[in-house]
C-alpha cells in the first residue's frame, strides 16, 4: 500500500471514541453499528479498555465519548468514567438513556463525568415504542434528562431525524423546552451502516426537510422572544448537500475510535470498507496511528482522483467521506457523490426520487441480533467492492 504526503508526520490524535459494547436493549434503525454487529462479540474487557484510555491520553488525545451499541449496558462503565477523568480526559457519554437511573446519574457524576447527552426517538410515547422497539424506553428517557438537569449537567438532547419523525419537529422542540434542554441536536440521518440499508424508508423529502427548518427557526425566534437560553442545532443530510462533508475532519487527522472488540479505526464506519484494520489487542496505538497503512492510507492528498487534487476545497473538505463514497458507489476511492462535481452526484437525485413516499414504519429492518444474522450471511448488501487497497 501506498503512503500519502509521507513528508507530513500526522498530528496526534485529538478525540477517542471509545464503543464500550454493540449491545443495545434498542433496535433503532437508523444505527450507525455495523451491520455485522454480531460478529465482533469479544468485548475489551475493564483492564483493556483501562490501557486503551492511558495509552491515548499519553499522545494527546483530551476529549472521550463513551459510546456503543448503548454504553449503560457496561456494568463497569462508571469504572472506566472515573479512570478516564484522572487521565485528564474531557469525558462524554452517548447513551439514549436506557440503562439509565437515578443511582447511576449520581454514581457518574461522583466519578467525575462531564457530559452527558441523551437521544430521544420521538415526541410522543407511541412513535417512539415503534422506532426503538421498546414500550418503556420514552418514559425513562424523560425521566432520566429531568434527573441529568438536575444532578447539575449541561442537558444536552439528541434527535435523529428522518421521514417518520421529521415532522414531529415542533413538538420535538416543545419537549425539550420542558425538559430544561441546554442544548438540542435535530440530526438528520446520516447513511451508514443500518441507515444505509433502510435509507429508502428513512429519507424526508425535500419539502419534508425546508418545512423542519423553517419550524427550527421559528423556534429559535420564540424562544429568544421569552429569553430562554436553549440552543438549536439542525443538521441536513449529507445527501442533500451540494459539497461533501470534511469527515472526522480528515482522515487519520484527529480522531481514532477504538470498537468494542478492539478494532482501531479512523472513524465509526471504517469496517464497513474493504480494509484491514488493527486490534489494540495487538499493536500498541502509538504504533496505529502513526505507523499502521490503513490509518495513513487516505491521509494527505495524494490518494484523491485528479479531479479533487485539483480543487480549491481539498485541504478543507479533505476529499468528503470514505465511507459514504464506497457506500454509494462500491468504490472507496471514488469522488464523495456529494459533491456537485462528482459523475456520482446524480445517484442521490435518483435516491430521494425512488424513495418510497408511503414507506412506513414496519418497511424499516430493526437492528437486532437476529437481523444482523441473516443480513451478514447474505451477500447482496450493497456494491461489491471493485477497488481494494489502490496501490
Ligand atoms: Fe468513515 Fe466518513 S464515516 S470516512
Amino acid at each position: 500500500m501506498r503512503h500519502a504526503n509521507p513528508t507530513t508526520p500526522p498530528s496526534p490524535p485529538f478525540w477517542l471514541l471509545a464503543e464500550l459494547t454493540y449491545r443495545c436493549p434498542l433496535q433503532c434503525a437508523y444505527c450507525s453499528n455495523p451491520l455485522a454487529f454480531t460478529r465482533y462479540q469479544d468485548e475489551l474487557d475493564t483492564e483493556a479498555w483501562i490501557d486503551v484510555l492511558t495509552q491515548a491520553r499519553a499522545m494527546g488525545a483530551a476529549q472521550l465519548g463513551f459510546s456503543g451499541g448503548e454504553p449503560l449496558v457496561r456494568q463497569d462503565l462508571e469504572t472506566l468514567v472515573k479512570e478516564a477523568r484522572t487521565l485528564g480526559f474531557y469525558t462524554n457519554l452517548i447513551t439514549s438513556g436506557v440503562g439509565l437511573t437515578a443511582q447511576r446519574v449520581e454514581a457518574l457524576a461522583d466519578a467525575g463525568l462531564d457530559h452527558i447527552q441523551i437521544s430521544l426517538q420521538a415526541a410522543d410515547p407511541e412513535l417512539a415504542q415503534a422506532l426503538a422497539g421498546s414500550s418503556k424506553a420514552h418514559a425513562n428517557k424523560l425521566a432520566m434528562a429531568k434527573a441529568v438537569k438536575a444532578a447539575g449537567y449541561p442537558m444536552v438532547l439528541n434527535v435523529v431525524l428522518h421521514r417518520h419523525n421529521i415532522d414531529q419537529i415542533g413538538e420535538l422542540i416543545a419537549l425539550c423546552d420542558e425538559l430544561g434542554a441546554d442544548a438540542v441536536e435535530l440530526a438528520n440521518c446520516q447513511y451508514y451502516g443500518w441507515a444505509f440499508l433502510n435509507r429508502r424508508a428513512l429519507l424526508p423529502t425535500r419539502e419534508q426537510l425546508l418545512r423542519a427548518e423553517a419550524e427550527t427557526q421559528r423556534w429559535r425566534e420564540r424562544l429568544a422572544a421569552k429569553g430562554r437560553d436553549m440552543s438549536l442545532l439542525f443538521v441536513v443530510p449529507d445527501y442533500f448537500e451540494q459539497a461533501p462533508k470534511a469527515c472526522m475532519g480528515g482522515w487519520g487527522s484527529i480522531f481514532m475510535t477504538v470498537a468494542p472488540d478492539g478494532a482501531v479505526l479512523p472513524c465509526h464506519s471504517a469496517r464497513e470498507l474493504p480494509m484491514a484494520f488493527p486490534n489494540v489487542k495487538r499493536t500498541p496505538l502509538q504504533d496505529i496511528w502513526y505507523r499502521d497503512a490503513a490509518f495513513d492510507h487516505f491521509r494527505g492528498t495524494d490518494w484523491m482522483p485528479a479531479q479533487c487534487q485539483q480543487c480549491d476545497s481539498r485541504d478543507k473538505d479533505h476529499g468528503g467521506c470514505r465511507c459514504q463514497a464506497y457506500l454509494l458507489t462500491g468504490d472507496m476511492y471514488a469522488i464523495d457523490p456529494v459533491c456537485q462535481h462528482s459523475p456520482d452526484h446524480a445517484l442521490l437525485d435518483g435516491l430521494l426520487e425512488e424513495s418510497p413516499q408511503t414507506a412506513t414504519i414496519p418497511d424499516l429492518i430493526p437492528r437486532n441480533a437476529r437481523q444482523s444474522r441473516r443480513l451478514t450471511t447474505e451477500s447482496a448488501l450493497r456494491p461489491a467492492p471493485t477497488l481494494i487497497y489502490r496501490q
